[in-house]
């Protein structure tokens, strides 16, 4: 018996052996074997997104092909976390994941160290979930305060918005997943985002609109980018063969993956020709398409291959095909940990009108405004994350230990239940974006003032995919809003209290016309699960403030130059919401003239300048030293905290080109580092490089990057505005560097 067993079981591993030595399957060294043995049909349905279920909550999903060992990875959301569905039917186990700051605030940290930490943790969450791809991160450029999707952006300047998007790259592929840097690109604006033309004139999409992902491309090696949906210069982004085939690969040397935005348009051919190697979310119909295209030969051999190709050697890195064991359960705790350190490296201060910040802590504190229960946490649509919990300020103040004025507090948390059960009887649902703010009376304002110390106002703005903001009161301060602060500052200012303003809010708002009513104001964005403790810690100073400006902040909406051709108008003379101008395209006007770049070449006064922010200490820039090859320059500059506490400074690093030749902004950000926290009295030396391509602006008439000779201005600055020390260099030739004109021309 012993003996027949032996013998059945050495003809089972004889079998098994010789079926595993016949069978081809993927190897991450046989992708053209496995290509040569894909039947047309298996090609095809490579390119084309499905349906799936693996992870409840992704957004989408890639094909297996079983017979080959090609295995089905899955694909999920966004910018400031995972997005996954957090409860399944048939178990008790909860899948939340963790709220990081959004990524305007990680911006304002001007730290790509921490933005790794950040996304390091964010990407461990990825791949203990099951996923193999993040969609994110979100990096168009903030053209206008208005976009609805800004909060998932960076910046207005692309080499901030670059540099952060790296960074956060190298933390999310770091754990073995991937990224999708998207929307790939001039996708500017949420208004008709399917079908709006973008129409862009070559020097500014080089210099701005392309230069913040080249910068992300280059140095984080994403494995993936997301087309947008809209047009560029009259064709699709994902049907744009110079955008995704000759600048994103053959200059820029990107050897990933390209794929749609959720919803792939009708000329899949097209797309697929350009260099868009995954429809998402794909069908059947995008699987015919090609199909049909590919036995007529308008899709060559060569051309489907090359797509498929490229998906092969992406899914050879997922952890679906490692057969990693995930175990969804990542450490939610320790995680966050992180998201409340880097939001309290990141928060900025606005204002500290005779040093009324940091509080004691042990200060009677009214505290108003529903957000001070609504807390913005993240925004909306995609770009949202299924958390546990995101503490709110009056929660974190109450955990601080500040005694709060309970009866204002409690009308506060009366307010937003009743104008949720209202809601649920109605059947209707709030527009989250604009909660009522409830009012109080000025006597019960006086009263308040009396019984505390310090008021604290919360102010609140969310928005999300899918529709911008709009004028006037995603940008202005609404009527209740603008007599509640005045009536607030009256009252305690007559009684010498003074008044805090935070502004939890997804984008730019105004601030010129009321910021002299308050003492001092904080601007976490929206920051996030544990923003609202990183706030109470920097009220506290706990933690001293260290973000800065990612952006410009106008006085007035009307002097942002796109405010003239963003679709949504805001009719001056009398105050009221204009009418939406066309939709169906929109130029882009202002050209290079995006944010400090117009408002400092030609004097415009602002509220707060880009670059902007303060913190509970001073610091002096001293030693100013440049040194210049021909291959670029080397600068220095030495930080100094002069004040009496510790603190962290970023040192922004402009450049003033000489005059003759291209006409350039007035100062450039070339280059920003920031500071390691510095005991009173410690500095720091801090080094920056910039190569002479860094440099370059560009020129449509010979479709080339140049660097021109001459003596450039290097501004050592605390903002735009506030330039410390300069030095000089001098550039004995210009150097040019030409590249293909791809991009095609904004129709008139
Ligand atoms: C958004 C993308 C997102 C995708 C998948 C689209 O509507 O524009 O940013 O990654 O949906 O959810």
């Amino acid at each position: 018996m012993k003996k027949l067993s032996f013998i059945v079981l050495l003809c089972l591993a004889c079998c098994f052996n010789s079926f595993s030595q016949n069978t081809l399957v993927l190897r991450e060294d046989n992708i053209e074997e496995i290509l040569n043995a894909m039947t047309v049909e298996e090609k095809v349905s490579l390119l084309v997104g499905g349906p799936g279920n693996l992870v409840p909550g992704a957004a989408g999903y890639t094909r297996e092909i079983e017979r080959l060992g090609i295995p089905m990875t899955v694909l999920a959301d966004g910018p400031a976390g995972l997005r996954i569905q957090p409860k399944r039917d048939g178990t008790d186990q909860t899948f939340y994941c963790t709220g990081f700051p959004t990524s305007t605030l990680l911006a304002s940290s001007w730290d790509p160290e921490l933005v790794e930490t950040v996304t390091t943790a964010m990407g461990n969450e990825v791949l203990e979930y099951g996923v193999d791809v993040l969609l994110a991160p979100g990096m168009n450029l903030h053209r206008n305060p208005l976009c609805g999707r800004n909060f998932e952006y960076y910046s207005e300047d692309p080499l901030l918005s670059g540099k952060m998007a790296a960074a956060y790259v190298r933390g999310i592929q770091k754990n073995g997943v991937g990224t999708s840097v998207k929307h790939f690109a001039a996708n500017n604006q949420e208004i008709n985002r399917l079908e709006n033309d973008a129409r862009v004139s070559n020097r500014a999409l080089r210099e701005l609109y392309l230069k913040n992902f080249e910068i992300a491309v280059k140095e984080g090696k994403p494995w993936t980018v997301m087309s947008s949906y809209n047009k560029l210069n009259g064709e699709y982004t994902q049907q744009k063969h110079g955008l995704l085939t000759t600048v994103l690969r053959d200059e820029w040397g990107f050897d990933g993956i390209v794929m749609t935005d959720w919803g792939c348009k009708e000329n899949t051919v097209k797309s697929t020709k350009a260099g868009n190697d995954l429809m998402e979310w794909g069908n059947q119909v995008e699987i015919d398409r090609i199909l049909t295209a590919v036995n007529s030969g308008e899709i060559s051999k060569e051309e489907l291959d090359c797509n498929v190709r490229n998906m092969l050697n992406y899914i050879v890195k997922t952890p679906h095909f490692r057969q990693y064991k995930f175990s969804n359960k990542p450490d939610l705790k320790a995680h966050a940990a992180v998201a409340r350190k880097a939001a309290e490296e990141s928060i900025i201060m606005l204002k500290n009108g005779s040093e009324t910040l940091p509080l004691n802590g042990d200060e009677k504190v009214a505290l108003y405004g529903i957000s001070s229960v609504d807390f913005v946490g993240i925004g909306t649509g995609s770009g949202w994350v299924n958390t546990e919990h995101i503490t709110n300020i009056q929660e974190a103040m109450t955990k601080a230990g500040f005694t709060l004025d309970e009866n204002l507090a409690e009308y506060y948390r009366l307010c937003y239940a009743t104008q949720n059960a209202t809601e649920k009887m109605n059947g209707s649902s709030i527009d989250k974006r604009h909660r009522p703010e409830p009012t109080i009376t000025v006597q019960a304002i006086e009263r308040q003032a009396a019984n505390n110390d310090v008021a604290v106002f919360v102010l609140g703005r969310v928005a999300g995919e899918g529709a911008d903001r709009v004028l006037p009161e995603d940008f202005e301060l609404s009527a209740i809003e603008r007599e509640m602060l005045q009536n607030i500052s009256l009252s305690y200012h007559k009684l010498g209290k003074k008044v805090v303003v935070v502004l939890n809010v997804v984008g730019v708002v105004e601030t010129a016309s009321w910021k002299h009513l308050v003492d001092a104001i904080v601007l976490p964005w929206a920051p996030g699960q544990e923003g609202a403790r990183a706030v109470v810690d920097i009220l506290t100073g706990k933690a001293n403030p260290s973000g800065k400006l990612p952006m410009t902040f106008p006085i007035n909406y009307m002097d942002i130059p796109s405010s003239k051709n963003f679709p949504y108008t805001w009719d001056m003379t009398n105050g009221r919401r204009g009418t939406r101008k066309n939709v169906d395209f929109t130029e882009y006007e202002e050209d290079i003239w995006v944010g400090y770049r117009y408002f400092q070449s030609k004097n415009v006064e602002v509220s707060y300048p880009f670059g902007y922010g303060l913190s509970y200490t001073t610091f002096e820039y001293s030693k100013p030293k440049v040194k210049a090859d021909n291959d670029g320059f080397t600068a220095s500059i030495t930080v100094t905290n002069k004040g009496k506490v510790a603190g962290r400074e970023v040192a922004e690093l402009y450049v003033a080109a000489p005059a003759g030749g291209l006409e350039k902004p007035a100062r450039e950000l070339k280059a920003f580092a920031k500071t390691k926290l510095l005991a009173p009295g410690e500095f720091e030396t801090l080094t920056m490089k910039v190569s002479a391509y860094e440099m370059a602006s560009f020129n449509e008439a010979t479709s080339s990057w140049e660097t021109a000779a001459g003596t450039y201005q290097v501004l050592f600055g605390a903002s735009v505005e506030d330039i410390r020390a300069t030095a000089s260099f001098r550039f004995g030739k210009t150097q040019a560097w030409k590249v293909q004109d791809v991009l095609g021309t904004p129709m008139k």
